[in-house]
């Protein structure tokens, strides 16, 4: 009997969690899934735990978690209220761990689940920007792999064999938003809807408003500068309307490496959970040559995409700053999705928050633990509560 490839997947009932189920269903036979989490939506848990026949469930949320438990009284499953708890039973090494947990709280179950696996597969920008320095260290000390999810990451990590010291340069690809073709002057009444409407992937309303103001773009730089260890002077933007190029890498030996591959997360993730098995991706995998003609590629616009100045001074060495920008940004999304400020406004107060002499003071200081992270978010939502007041 063959050995199935045991695996665990965080934020299962989100966006990345269902599409990481999604590929499995075809080739169920050949995975056993030994665990899935979610924050509160613990009835669509229930119902993959029920299809995928998973014996442990998490659910973050207490309440949650106590109605999840009320309803499961006699069933044979186990339930845990954090990854702390389900690891304290379940320590055993498996083969993956996929995580698809959106924002910061992704960090502590990243920590925590690398002792256990023999790779870590992550789509969580937020804790690799911010916590990089900590996740690397302890990936190194257990010897365990790191694969980007996140499909530009996903396509540099596919392109490079032993040959990262040849980098001249890596283009990540933009897709441009919902508002590469807007007029400057009609984004100040620009609403949430629009912006939300991205034209190639489908994704959440937090992710989709930081591809329209290209926030995305910038936390992915971030994000490349840390994973494969760059100088953030070698990672530029190439905005590429129909994202079916991913990236491009530039070598020192004159060769350019592309990857291409349709706008489905489906892909990335199949690639990761199948490695090694040499099974089929089982959609149409012929070149779209239609969709190739004519392919364009335009020179970001700065003046439209402010936030692409970000890029311009710093070098992304697991300082404070990060941590503040991620923490700033949520929350000014946050505000422009419940339509408490618009969309330029949101722009405008987090170049000026960023700039700002009380923060600045700590972009040259690095959180010595995690603790300090939270510490730092703690403080700066403080400030942009106090600064709420005058919106
Ligand atoms: N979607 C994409 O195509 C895409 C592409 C590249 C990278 N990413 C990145 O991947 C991550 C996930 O994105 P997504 O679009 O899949 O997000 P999503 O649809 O919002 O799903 C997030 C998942 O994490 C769970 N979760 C949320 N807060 C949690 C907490 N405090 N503790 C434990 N679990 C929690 C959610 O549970 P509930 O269901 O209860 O909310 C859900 O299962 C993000 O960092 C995003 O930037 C996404």
């Amino acid at each position: 009997m063959k050995i199935k490839k045991k695996i665990l997947i965080l934020g299962s009932t989100g966006s990345i969690g269902a599409s990481a189920l999604n590929v499995i269903k075809r080739y169920r036979d050949t995975i056993d899934i030994i665990c899935l989490s979610t924050n509160r939506n613990y009835k669509k848990l229930l119902v993959q735990s029920k299809v995928f026949n998973v014996k442990n469930l998490i659910i973050n949320d207490y309440n949650n978690f106590i109605k999840a438990k009320k309803l499961l009284k006699n069933r044979k499953i186990r339930l845990y209220s954090n990854v702390t708890e389900f690891l304290k039973e379940n320590n055993k090494k498996i083969d993956l761990v996929v995580i698809g947990i959106s924002g910061l709280d992704g960090l502590k179950p990243t920590l925590e689940v690398i002792p256990i696996t023999k790779i870590v597969a992550s789509a969580n920008k937020e804790s690799i920007i911010c916590g990089w320095k900590f996740i690397n260290n302890k990936l190194k000390k257990y010897k365990t792999n790191f694969i980007p999810i996140d499909s530009e990451h996903f396509s540099i990590w596919s392109l490079l064999n032993n040959d990262r010291h040849l980098i001249s340069k890596i283009y990540l690809t933009a897709s441009g938003g919902p508002l590469l073709n807007t007029h400057q002057d009609n984004l100040k009444k620009i609403k949430v809807n629009s912006v939300i409407k991205h034209p190639n992937w489908r994704m959440g309303k937090k992710i989709s408003t930081d591809s329209a103001s290209m926030m995305n773009k910038v936390f992915e730089v971030i994000e490349a500068v840390k994973i494969f260890n760059l100088d953030a002077k070698k990672v530029k933007i190439i905005v590429h309307p129909r994202s079916i190029i991913h990236a491009i890498i530039v070598f020192n030996n004159g060769l350019i490496k592309v990857l291409m591959h349709n706008t489905t997360m489906e892909i990335p993730l199949f690639n990761i959970i199948f490695k090694n098995n040499n099974l089929k991706y089982y959609n149409k995998t012929d070149i779209n040559f239609d969709k190739l003609n004519g392919v364009n590629f335009i020179e970001p616009d700065n003046k439209k995409f402010p936030y692409l100045n970000i890029l311009k001074k710093n070098k992304f060495k697991n300082t404070y700053y990060e941590i503040i920008l991620v923490t700033l940004n949520d929350k000014l999304v946050n505000l422009f999705l419940k339509n408490k400020i618009s969309f330029i406004k949101m722009q405008k107060l987090l170049l000026k928050l960023i700039g700002s002499n009380t923060l600045k003071k700590y972009y040259k200081k690095q959180p010595k633990n995690i603790k300090d992270i939270f510490i730092m978010v703690d403080k700066v939502k403080k400030h942009l509560n106090e600064y709420e007041k005058f919106f």
